[in-house]
Parts: C-alpha cells; sequence; structure tokens
C-alpha cells in the first residue's frame, strides 16, 4: 500500500461533511445550537485571553524587562495581529467548528491537520493546566483571607515543593533569603504524608476548578454563554478600574530606565506574555454556533484582540510606573502593587476579580478542546465516540469529559513556569502553520469570489520581505554571526540552536517571496511567530519535539488507516 501524506479534504468537501444534506434549521435540530452574535464571540475572545496571563505571568515578565515589558506587549499583539488575519481568512472560508485543524487539512493535507490538532492540545488542554494552577494560587490565598486554611501540600505540585525545601536547605539558618512564597512550599514538603522523597502533594483546589468547569460545558452552550458574558464584564471593569487608579499612584521615576535588561531582558519575558494573548483564536472553535461566522467570527477575534492589546499595554505601564520593576517578581503583582501603597482592600477585589477572570479562561478553553477533537473525529482521525452529542444538552459530552480528565488529573502534578512555557511554544507553531496554511488555501472558484466575506488584503511580499531581512540583519550583525562562536559550553551554546532555525526560515521566505509574490501579512505572521518561538530556548523545543513526535506515532499507528479519506 503506497502512504500519501498529504491527501487533502477539499473545502467543498468539508462543507459537505458539514451539511450532509440537511437544511439548516434541521443541523440545528440535530446538532449544536447556532445561537452566537458578534457581540458574544467577542466576550468568548476576551474571556479566553484575559487570564492568568495579566494576573500572574506578567510579574515575572516585567520583573525580568522592566517597563520595556510594555514594548514586549506591542511587540507580541503584532505578532498576534497577523495571526489573528490569518485565522480570520481561515474561519470566513471555512467556517466550521475545528479552528486550525480543519484549516491545515484543506490547506497541507491529513498529515499536517493532525499535528496541528495534536499541537493544539498543547493550547488547550495543557494552556488550561497553567490557568488552573493559577487559579488555585489566587483561591488559597483567597482563603488564607477569610482565615480558612488548607494544608500547604494539598494546594501545589511535589516540585515546586521539593524545590523549595531544597533552597532552606542550601539557606541553612539564614532565612531572610527566602521568600515568603518559598517557605510556605517548603512547609508543604514538611507536612505532606509519605517519607523520604515519596510525598502526596497534590493541587487539589486546580482540581476542584477544572471538574467544576468541565460540568458547565457538559450542560451546555447556552449556560456557557451566560456565565461568560458576565464574568468577562466584571474583569473588564476590574483591569480598566486598576489602570484609572493605578494611574494616580505612578512615579515616573520607576520608568527611567525604561529597559533595565536591554532588549534581550524584554525578550526573556515573551512565554508570559504571549501566555497573557492567547485565546483569540478559541473563538473559531465555535463556528457551528454562530449565527452568521463569515462575518461576526473574524470580527470577533479582531475586535478581542485589540481590546486586550489596549489594555495590557496600560497594565504594564502602571503597574512598572507604581512600583520598581524589581520587586515585581510575584504570583499576584497586580493585587501586589496596590498593596504595596496602602491600598489593601483594592487588592482584596482583585484577588477576588483574579479569580473570576481566570475561571472564564478555563471554561472557554474547556470548550474548545472538545469541539477540536470532535472535528477529527468526524473525519475518522479519532474514534467516533468523540463526535457524539448528548441528546438533551447538544453539546459533544464524550469529548468534554475526557478533555476534563486530560487537564484536571496533570493540574494536581504539574509545574506553572513549565506549562507555560509548553503552552506558549505549542500555539506559537499553530500561529506558523495557520500563517503558512493561508498561503497555500486553493484560489477562490468564480461563483465563491462573489461571495461577501471577510478576506486578508493582499500587499505584495515581493520587495519588503527580503529588504526587511536584510535591514534586520545589518541591524543586528553583530548578535547574529555572535551565534557562529561555540564557546565550548554545550549548555550555554544549546539554547542558540532555534535561532539558526529561525535564520533559514527567513532566508526561504525571502526567496519565496521574491519568486512568488507571496501575500504579506501571512509570510510576517510565519517569521514573527516563529522568532518568539526561537526566545523559549532548548529545553522547550526539545520537549516539543517530544510531543509531536508521540503524536505522529498516534497517527500512523491508527488515525492513517481509520480516516475517511479511506474509504
Ligand atoms: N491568555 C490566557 C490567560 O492569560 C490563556 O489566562
Amino acid at each position: 500500500m503506497s502512504i500519501n501524506l498529504f491527501r487533502k479534504k477539499s473545502i467543498e468537501l468539508i462543507m459537505k461533511d458539514r451539511k450532509a444534506g440537511f437544511s439548516d434549521a434541521e443541523i440545528e435540530a440535530e446538532g449544536l445550537k447556532r445561537v452566537l452574535t458578534v457581540k458574544d464571540l467577542t466576550l468568548m475572545g476576551i474571556a479566553a485571553v484575559i487570564g492568568a496571563g495579566i494576573f500572574s505571568t506578567i510579574g515575572n515578565a516585567a520583573f525580568q524587562g522592566g517597563p520595556g515589558v510594555s514594548i514586549l506587549f506591542v511587540i507580541t499583539a503584532i505578532t498576534c495581529g497577523f495571526s489573528a488575519l490569518c485565522y480570520a481568512e481561515f474561519a470566513s472560508r471555512i467556517p466550521v467548528a475545528g479552528s486550525a485543524y480543519t484549516y491545515a487539512y484543506a490547506s497541507f493535507g491529513e498529515l499536517i491537520a493532525w499535528i496541528i490538532g495534536w499541537d493544539l492540545l498543547m493550547e488547550y488542554a495543557i494552556g488550561n493546566i497553567a490557568v488552573a494552577i493559577s487559579w488555585s494560587e489566587y483561591f488559597t490565598n483567597l482563603l488564607e483571607g477569610f482565615n480558612i486554611h488548607i494544608p500547604a501540600y494539598l494546594t501545589m505540585d511535589y516540585l515546586t515543593a521539593s524545590k523549595a525545601h531544597a533552597e532552606m536547605l542550601t539557606a541553612g539558618t539564614d532565612l531572610s533569603v527566602i521568600s515568603e512564597k518559598a517557605k510556605f512550599a517548603a512547609q508543604a514538603w514538611a507536612t505532606a504524608p509519605g517519607s523520604g522523597n515519596f510525598k502526596f502533594i497534590a493541587d487539589i483546589p486546580a482540581l476542584g476548578i477544572v471538574f467544576l468547569i468541565t460540568y458547565l460545558v457538559y450542560i451546555g452552550i447556552r449556560e456557557t454563554k451566560r456565565a461568560t458574558n458576565a464574568m468577562v464584564i466584571l474583569k473588564v471593569a476590574v483591569v480598566i478600574g486598576v489602570i484609572i487608579l493605578g494611574f494616580f499612584y505612578v512615579k515616573p521615576a520607576n520608568w527611567d530606565p525604561f529597559m533595565p535588561n536591554g532588549f534581550e531582558g524584554m525578550m526573556k519575558g515573551v512565554s508570559g506574555v504571549f501566555f497573557a494573548y492567547i485565546g483569540f483564536d478559541a473563538i473559531s472553535t465555535t463556528a457551528e454556533e454562530c449565527k452568521n461566522p463569515q462575518r461576526d467570527l473574524p470580527k470577533g477575534m479582531i475586535y478581542s484582540l485589540i481590546i486586550c492589546t489596549v489594555l495590557y499595554i496600560l497594565v504594564a505601564l502602571v503597574l512598572t510606573g507604581m512600583v520598581s520593576y524589581k520587586e515585581l517578581q510575584v504570583e499576584d503583582p497586580l493585587a501586589f502593587v496596590f498593596k504595596n501603597v496602602g491600598l489593601e482592600n483594592i487588592s482584596y477585589i482583585i484577588s477576588i476579580s483574579a479569580v473570576i477572570a481566570t475561571a472564564s479562561v478555563l471554561l472557554i478553553f474547556q470548550m474548545g478542546q472538545p469541539r477540536i477533537w470532535m472535528s477529527m473525529s468526524r473525519d475518522g482521525l479519532l474514534p467516533a465516540k468523540f463526535s457524539s452529542i448528548h441528546p438533551k444538552y447538544k453539546t459533544p459530552w464524550f469529548a468534554t469529559l475526557v478533555t476534563g480528565a486530560v487537564v484536571a488529573i496533570p493540574a494536581l502534578f504539574m509545574n506553572l513556569t513549565e506549562v507555560t512555557d509548553l503552552t506558549s511554544i505549542g500555539t506559537l507553531f499553530a500561529f506558523v502553520l495557520v500563517c503558512a496554511g493561508v498561503l497555500l488555501l486553493p484560489k477562490e472558484g468564480a461563483e465563491e469570489s462573489k461571495h461577501k466575506r471577510f478576506r486578508i488584503p493582499y500587499i505584495n511580499s515581493k520587495f519588503i520581505v527580503p529588504l526587511l531581512f536584510i535591514g534586520i540583519f545589518i541591524v543586528f550583525k553583530e548578535q547574529i554571526l555572535a551565534l557562529f562562536d561555540y564557546n565550548g559550553d554545550w549548555h550555554v551554546y544549546k539554547d542558540k540552536l532555534p535561532y539558526f532555525l529561525f535564520i533559514l526560515a527567513a532566508i526561504i521566505m525571502s526567496v519565496l517571496s521574491f519568486m512568488k509574490n507571496l501575500s504579506l501579512i501571512p509570510v510576517l505572521g510565519m517569521l514573527s511567530c516563529l522568532y518568539l518561538m526561537t526566545e523559549l530556548g532548548y529545553t522547550n523545543w526539545l520537549r516539543f519535539l517530544i510531543w509531536l513526535g508521540l503524536g505522529l506515532i498516534i497517527y500512523f499507528s491508527y488515525s492513517y488507516h481509520k480516516s475517511n479519506l479511506n474509504k
């Protein structure tokens, strides 16, 4: 049997599979309900975006980059903007659930579609593990405020506790060098049941919130939509409140120097900052629940991205203006800065909002993941059960329950930083493929091109991309040439390896742009996402490649043979 790795599902077939001879009304009666409008989609976008990133990971990014982290928010927003336009192009051309997975099926073929479906698991499920862990931290802090104490060993992961224990041993009697957070984690280690290195340490609140959210998603989109709208309005109001109130406490001296650790220091925050933007694309998985997906999905994505970008830049400026960036290496930076200026009550309100904000992020991703699996299952790449719809609630119930388990169990044991890094690298890769996919979409037929829908504006990249490449090479010549100096220390050098991949990709895309007059926006989207990926270092690349390898094993041993394209 010959193996065809690039067999494609045509756009016509994707749409036909979707309709399968039924009218829209019949599809609605049989399947998912069409209830979402552009306002709902924008709110869902914001619900997915504003969460653990702005309430939590921004702290570490600001500590690394200083006030300059606001520039990183701009750079990342531009990168996400290119990708959002590419997502929008796909969403309006192929308005079915499945997000980047379905888009890849039409443009690259089945193998890449599988890879992207597998990779989206990193964005949705692994991402949600990070959000659940962050939720648990705020929640535990809040309970402490109410004088309710959960044993420390039931509120965190094993690695955090064991690292803190080792830190305490090294510090010996000088406890002044140990942060309060680390003392708490070391206490978890000391009090946990078990002996030696075998200790029972698990994040029970993280498990609890995933259970609760899975239940909401299971019982249906209407309930989910109402809950989402209410949560979003509340969290946006709080973020705006932080900006306005915080503005009065800004000391401009804190903004000087603006980039204390230079460009390199600023780029160390990439993972946390990018994590904050993840989510605007998640709404593309609801295409089958939209009233008018071709018009509303692109608008929803772009509106939510613009709103979040403005809020983020302002929050970053206020945060780094209120205190010195050196103090921001905390997990609850927004609450922390207000406590720092004596506004305890405000800090308390912020903590409550963080709990709500991160819960709404969980909700969106917990809803998106089953819908991707549903599409993969319809194509035969996953067992049929993943696309079975609940007779009463009209939701993909089995896929929803599996998602709950896949997120809840690791959330008990995994470490926040590592999970955030994995989510960021996986999502950036999905964005690279979506941008590349736009370049490969088949040309519209005469009939199709008459339809009114969103289309990505065409700008010829012929000269722009090669000139940009040359310009960047001239500006960063020293840094680029320094990559070739091997200093004999593999542990340091290995982090440089991803840059070579980026340079190679940039050369190839410059040549292709020149030869084929490619559309500028997708090319810039691909290259900017790939660049952010290179900043995430060797270890994350390695983990990511292992993850992809595992996906390929499943594809070749199961999905390839079961695919509907074999029929
Ligand atoms: N952007 C989402 C968050 O920050 C994933 O929680």
